[in-house]
């Protein structure tokens, strides 16, 4: 097991980042972060997320970009005098399938080059962990439930080969440099705060605004939706677990729900009926995903916590609080 005291995360300022960053704080983890605080979605929510984790001391936020390697480089500068990081968290990434189709080279330079930037500094620092955020969306084609040792070779959109080119640079440094490195790949993740170019996000604003769902396909594809804090909970503990060179699903590994079944689910607990606006199905999107969890027990005694129901109700209520 490796102690934390301080770690580099990057995305802080992200759905997932942010609860990762809240954790780590709640264990007294000193927290170096940056976010570029992109426009992809409303900042107003970056923002927002932002504000509990700036009320603590241990939290040092710069809002800057990962593929600026010499900006990196200072910040990196300024804090290995003091204590040095034990750890390099990359959560940072242009994380949107479809919008991947539109605007391809941003997500190559942030989510390939930007984790090669961090893997620079792990060596040149010597900074013996890193952990990659990566994605199920590298399962396209495989057998179901996702085993972490199919091989992932049919990335079916830009966003799943610049995770996977990722991965590649991270073996990389690990067979070169013996850096320890946990690739975690998400499923489905969902819950206050989340991303409001997915799914769930849009499903709640639209039924509580009484607006049409665009609903893409016909709503029989799945997901192994899993509970943002149960994927921070994870994050920390493959960070903290030396593992050598690991891929760990980290997923809800219950049996996948339909797009349709949700929308049910949250009709009930917002109170008002859906109305759906089928349209075709998306040529980049998987049309079911269900993650084999197995690894994440043996290696780091994770499973997750949150149930579907008591994650979508805290969802909704997210929503009734704060409109953003
Ligand atoms: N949400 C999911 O269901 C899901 C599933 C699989 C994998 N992931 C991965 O998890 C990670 C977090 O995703 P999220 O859902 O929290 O998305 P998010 O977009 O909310 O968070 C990503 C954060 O990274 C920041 N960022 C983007 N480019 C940057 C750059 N060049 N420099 C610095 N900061 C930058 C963004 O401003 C954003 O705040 C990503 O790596 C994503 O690919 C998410």
């Amino acid at each position: 097991m490796r102690t934390l005291k301080k770690v580099f995360l990057t995305g802080a300022a992200g759905f997932i980042g942010s609860r990762t960053a809240q954790f780590l704080l709640d264990q007294q983890i000193e927290v170096v972060a940056v976010d570029n605080l992109n426009n992809y979605y409303d900042p107003k929510l970056k923002e927002h997320r932002l504000i509990p984790l700036n009320q603590s001391k241990l939290f040092h936020f710069y809002p800057a970009d990962i593929e600026n390697l010499s900006q990196m480089r200072e910040i990196f500068q300024a804090h290995q005098k003091q204590t040095p990081f034990d750890a390099i968290i990359n959560l940072a990434a242009r994380a949107g399938v479809r919008y991947s189709m539109e605007n391809p080279h941003i997500y190559l330079s942030t989510n390939a080059q930007g984790t090669l930037n961090l893997l620079e500094l792990a060596r040149e620092f010597a900074i013996g962990k890193f952990t990659l955020a990566s994605t199920s969306s590298l399962y396209a084609g495989c057998q179901m439930p996702f085993n972490e040792e199919l091989a992932v070779n049919t990335p079916i959109s830009p966003y799943a080969a610049s995770k996977k080119a990722a991965e590649a640079m991270c073996y990389s440094y690990h067979s070169l440099y013996q850096l320890d490195v946990s690739v975690v790949r998400y499923f489905t993740v969902f819950g206050p705060a989340g991303r409001p170019d997915m799914s769930l996000y849009r499903f709640i604003k639209w039924i509580q605004a009484e607006k049409a769902i665009e609903l893409y396909g016909d709503g029989t594809q799945s997901r192994d939706f899993t509970f943002v804090d149960d994927i921070a909970r994870g994050t920390i503990a493959a960070t903290t677990h030396d593992v050598g060179y690991e891929v760990i699903n980290l997923g809800g590994g219950r049996n996948p729900v339909t797009l349709l079944q949700i929308i049910e689910k949250l009709e009930k607990l917002i109170g008002k009926k859906a109305i759906i606006d089928f349209q075709p199905a998306h040529c980049a999107d998987l049309k079911e995903t269900w993650a084999d969890i197995q690894k994440a027990h043996q290696l780091l005694h994770w499973k997750p916590e949150i149930s579907l129901d008591e994650g979508l109700a805290k969802t909704v209520q997210w929503h009734r609080d704060f409109d953003l």
